[in-house]
């Protein structure tokens, strides 16, 4: 590994725009998918030192969520009243002309101030595309088209008169005006992109900017970003890396570990087991059966992105060492769910960020970015 060269941990928090909060369980929770609680929400994360906030797609209940607001529209609501944030729109490629999407793009970027950046989920929920009549394709072939709207979203964003001859979309010289702005060290807004199994690692590698990752343990996600750097090297690329995390800090270990169990304790069973069953569209259906969900348990389904399982969980303290000991493998950014996001999302702000940076300037791999 090399030394002196890590910047700081970069902090992301997922906007709760659909019903149900994070977990799948029936625990009270103070989150609300509204406008006014996630416009609260935005302005305490970036008061308190976070970088993203992270919509996501859904246009139908699973996993309990039973209402889901537009991720781009309420993007563009939330960046309206935000000053720093970035905030990442989640997209499903099936669903979406990417050069449309290319567009929508570029005035969010222009309105808001470079603020804005996509998220490309390539799907797993069939019954969505099943109701809205759109073409289910099996796993592989959603990456083999997500990296075309990918190919499709940067060509816009960058050329003139800009061709592509794809399997899914032909653009026949287009000129997009105005495009996103030019901002140095960011040619274009940033492309994250979400997906476990080697297609999507091999997609990332190809083209995205961020390669976000199921909550997972630390062996997980190193094996994970070995082989996409590895992948990545090979086409002269290099992307960053970003894990989800259901965070519990508590005062003490104690109290945190038993919020946990109260958590896993009102699982909503009816609705896991029709996530599990729903998921098996994901990793399980490729022929190496590696990818999401793979191998949760029930238990860890219960944080419908694996989140329990990063073990962000205890006092402030122990999160902030596991976080910067997550830095070192090469992990760029935390993604953060929190089971009463106003309240623990300013904890997380003022307690555990400052710990990590304090980490971040005492250790030697981290300690020449600070200056
Ligand atoms: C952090 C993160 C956020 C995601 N957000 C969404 C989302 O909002 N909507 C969605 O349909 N899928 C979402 N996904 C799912 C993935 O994009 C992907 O379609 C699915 O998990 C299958 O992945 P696989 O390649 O491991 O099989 C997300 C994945 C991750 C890691």
């Amino acid at each position: 590994m090399s030394t002196g060269t890590l910047s700081p941990m970069k902090f992301a928090h997922w906007i709760p725009n659909v019903s149900g909060g994070l977990v799948v369980s029936k625990v009270p929770q103070r989150t609300d998918w509204g406008l006014n609680y996630n416009i609260n929400l935005v302005k305490i994360a970036e008061e308190v030192g976070f970088d993203y906030g992270l919509t996501q797609i859904r246009f139908m209940g699973s996993y309990g969520a039973e209402y889901q607001h537009d991720s781009l529209m309420f993007t563009a609501a939330l960046l309206s009243c935000t000053d720093r944030l970035n905030i990442i729109t989640a997209t499903l490629p099936g669903m979406f002309h990417p050069a449309v999407m290319a567009k929508h793009g570029a005035t969010a970027d222009q309105i808001f101030n470079g603020r804005w950046s996509i998220h490309i989920a390539s799907g797993w929920f069939r019954e969505e595309y099943d109701a809205l009549g759109v073409p289910w394709f099996e796993h592989d072939e959603r990456y083999v088209r997500s990296q075309e709207f990918v190919e499709i979203l940067r060509g816009s964003w960058t050329e003139d008169n800009f061709h592509f001859d794809g399997k899914y979309w032909n653009i026949q010289g287009y000129t997009l005006k105005p495009k996103p702005l030019a901002i140095p060290g960011r040619p274009t807004p940033e492309i994250f992109q979400g997906g476990n199994s080697l297609a999507a690692q091999r997609m990332a590698a190809a083209v995205s900017d961020w390669y976000l990752m199921n909550g997972n343990s630390t062996k997980g996600f190193k094996k994970q970003i070995d082989n996409i750097k590895k992948l990545a090297f090979v086409r002269g690329r290099t992307l960053k890396f970003g894990v989800n995390a259901f965070v519990i800090a508590r005062e003490t270990e104690t109290e945190a570990r038993d919020e946990l169990e109260r958590i896993v304790g009102s699982a909503d069973g009816v609705a896991i087991g029709g996530f599990k069953e729903a998921v098996k569209e994901a990793g399980q259906s490729t022929k190496e059966h590696e990818g999401m969900w793979t191998e949760s348990t029930d238990r860890d389904l219960v944080q419908y992105n694996d989140g329990f399982k990063t073990d962000l969980i205890g006092t402030p303290e122990q999160i902030a060492q596991r976080i910067h000991n997550f830095r070192k493998i090469g992990v760029d950014l935390i993604l953060c769910g929190f089971l009463h996001f106003h309240e623990e999302t300013r904890f997380f702000g003022e307690r555990v960020i400052p710990l990590v940076r304090e980490l971040e300037r005492s250790d030697p791999v981290t300690r020449s970015t600070f200056g």
